[in-house]
């Protein structure tokens, strides 16, 4: 069997096409996921991948669902931070549990998958931690300031992390996409889209395929000397 590898957030959109991505180069993928069961169910079918459910914000449930699978799958060589969420708003109208639920989730959760995962991999001597970032903590974005903080800690995160893991052959990096063709981007209202389509040089969303490779890339042996570095996807919206 191959090296193991975690997706958060791993049934639908970017997730699942990360899963496949892997699966293809060989990597022995499970999914995790928080809610959707039919989703998950859908995967299982189409692909042979399973899934866990837990929330990757709950520390204490990420370290339970990982030892979970490194017992019924095998111990864990990648780790893909994919799961995040949205509460978009201004903030003189955004609330307190807007702010919290994206920062508990979208970087808490590298936080606790990296605390359930990273030592084993330092002992092991090989690891790969991929963070999924986005423009949007490269450059703000109007009425995110939760989602936007939260992203730019995950950057902030992926160089500190592969401090501590370059001795180790553990690398971790981030991968920066722009608007994707996904479930979160098509809840953004069609005109604030339609304005955002328009200042992407390339002329169109992004595909969740195209996120995939760039992590296929950095899970693989060829990228053992790219470590703490951002990937930026996002059609040329955003030169960082
Ligand atoms: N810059 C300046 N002003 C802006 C603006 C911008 N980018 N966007 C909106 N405004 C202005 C509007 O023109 C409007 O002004 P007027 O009242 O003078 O006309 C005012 O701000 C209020 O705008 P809305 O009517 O849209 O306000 P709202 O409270 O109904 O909604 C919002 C605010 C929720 C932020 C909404 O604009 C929105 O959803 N924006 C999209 C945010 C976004 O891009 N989210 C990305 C989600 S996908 C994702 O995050 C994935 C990823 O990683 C890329």
């Amino acid at each position: 069997m191959g090296r193991v590898a975690i997706v958060t957030g791993g049934t639908r959109g970017i997730g699942r096409a990360i899963c496949e991505a892997l699966q293809k180069d060989g990597f022995n993928v499970v999914a995790n996921y928080a809610g959707n069961d039919s989703a998950a169910n859908q995967l299982k079918a189409d692909t042979g991948i399973a899934s866990y459910k837990w929330d990757v914000g709950d520390h204490e449930a990420c370290l339970a669902g990982c030892a979970q699978v490194a017992e019924e799958v095998g111990p864990v060589d990648a780790v893909i931070n994919n799961a995040g969420i949205t509460r978009d708003g201004v903030l003189h109208k955004m609330s307190f549990e807007d702010w919290n639920e994206v920062m508990r989730i979208n970087l808490g959760g590298c936080f606790n998958m990296a605390k359930a995962c990273f030592p084993g991999m330092r002992e092991r001597g090989w690891g790969r931690i991929v963070n999924i970032g986005s423009i949007n903590g490269q450059a703000g974005q109007y009425g995110q300031v939760n989602y936007a903080a939260a992203k730019s800690g995950i950057h902030g995160f992926t160089k500190a992390l592969a401090q501590e893991g370059a001795r180790f052959g553990v690398t971790v990096n981030a991968i920066a996409p722009g608007y994707i063709d996904t479930d979160m981007v098509a809840a953004v209202p069609e005109p604030v889209l339609e304005k955002i389509i328009a200042k992407i040089p390339v002329g169109r969303l992004g595909q969740a395929h195209e996120i995939a490779r760039g992590v296929a890339f950095l899970c693989s042996d060829n990228a053992g000397f790219v470590t703490g570095s951002t990937m930026s996807i996002n059609g040329g919206q955003h030169m960082y």
